[in-house]
């Protein structure tokens, strides 16, 4: 069991830099997700781990050692990337059971490693299906089996070994949405059974959000927020994370801060839409107002205005797209709520005590 540990770590591809400055604590035994969009360098900080790639500057530990130019092999990580290669000639059982073949391993009775018995290996190969629901299926060929089993026997394949880390690259993009959130469960009741450490790299913010103890944002090579996924939800760092994280994403606008009666306000053309008490905002500070679809509310008397553009019926809930000097907000709320009128002007609130503050020029969040 080990944690992970990047320290100043930059990788660079001649002029591209793929990972800047990184600095991130893995904990023993969490399960860290990378989360961020397509090319921000999520792969090549798990491949650094993995020893797939090399840091071009800084230091990557597993557990009190540090791993630069450790081979793959010894590393004591396993790995399953999106196109989960099984060997197609082979079945279940021996797809399983080779990673057992090419190295000498600890036998279960302890002492040095050595080369394990058939019927050693047996009992690995019997467990690691057993936690992965494949016993049914260990005379089978990959061919015989759906994307889900495949997968399933690749997870099993790579935790045979009981590695220290188990790395995972987007491991559930070829599954359809049904599946992928079924295996979703099982990842984590997995992460759970084992008790490792769990390295999950996805673009898919629902994955993150629904397995990670806690999540990295990246984005262009460089972390952006770290912490439990609730936190980076309800507390986002700056405006990269708050406009990635969620779903329809948060509405912005632009304003100036300024001094009222009240308080402080931000003002946006003819809007004046108050600011909570104690934020530490100057007197015509340039400022981006953040706040989800959920905290936006159409009523009589609000401080912004728009034109109702569309409304999208989800069943359970109701999207109401409005047009707010030129923009575009997102209403979310309950489909028992009268449809607004196509075309119509409404009124709209954000609920204060949930408005995002951040500072424009910089992008940091004000608190
Ligand atoms: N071997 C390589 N040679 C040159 N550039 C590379 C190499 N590997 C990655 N890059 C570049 O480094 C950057 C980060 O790539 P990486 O694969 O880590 O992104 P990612 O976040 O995993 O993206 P995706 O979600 O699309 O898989 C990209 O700009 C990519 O083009
Ligand atoms: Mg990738």
């Amino acid at each position: 069991m080990a944690g992970v540990e990047f320290k100043g770590v930059w990788k660079r591809f001649g002029d591209v830099v793929a990972v800047e400055d990184l600095t991130l604590e893995i904990i023993d035994r969490e399960f860290l997700v990378f989360l961020g969009p397509s090319g921000c360098g999520k792969s090549t900080a798990l491949r650094m781990i993995a020893g797939l790639e090399e840091p071009s500057e800084g230091t990557v530990s597993i557990g009190d050692e540090v791993v630069n130019g450790v081979d793959p092999r010894d590393r004591d990580v396993a790995m399953v990337f999106q196109s989960y290669a099984l060997y197609p000639h082979m079945t279940v059982y021996k797809n399983i059971e080779a990673p057992l073949l090419t190295r000498p391993m600890e036998p279960p009775d302890g002492g040095a490693p050595r080369k394990l018995t058939k019927e050693e290996r047996a009992v690995k190969v019997k467990e690691a299906a057993a936690i992965l629901g494949l016993e049914a299926y260990l005379d089978r060929k990959p061919g015989a089996l759906s994307g889900g089993q495949r997968q399933r026997v690749a997870l099993a394949r790579a935790i045979v070994r009981r590695p220290r880390v188990f790395l995972m690259d987007e491991p559930l993009s070829n599954l359809d949405a049904k599946l992928r959130t079924q295996t979703r469960l099982e990842l984590v009741e997995l992460w759970r059974r084992l008790g490792i450490t769990f390295v999950y790299v996805t673009h898919d913010q629902v994955e993150a959000m629904t397995m990670a103890s806690r999540v990295a944002i990246i984005a262009e090579g460089r972390l952006q927020q770290l912490g439990p996924p609730q936190d980076v939800y309800e507390r986002p760092a700056n405006l990269f994370v708050a406009r990635f994280i969620g779903s329809p994403p948060m509405n912005t606008f632009d304003a100036v801060a300024r001094p009222a009666a009240g308080g402080m306000v931000a003002q946006a053309g003819a809007a004046v839409v108050p600011l909570p008490a104690g934020l530490g905002v100057s007197p015509d500070q340039a400022v981006t107002v953040a706040v989800r679809p959920e905290h936006l509310h159409i009523t009589a008397d609000g401080p912004l205005d728009g034109i109702v553009r569309s409304v999208e019926l989800l069943g359970h809930e109701q999207h109401v797209i409005i047009e707010v000097s030129g923009e575009l907000m997102v209403i979310r709320q309950p489909s028992e709520e009268p449809d607004p009128v196509l075309g119509t002007t409404v009124r709209l609130s954000p609920e204060l005590g949930r408005l995002h503050v951040f500072d424009q020029a910089s992008g940091l969040r004000v608190e």
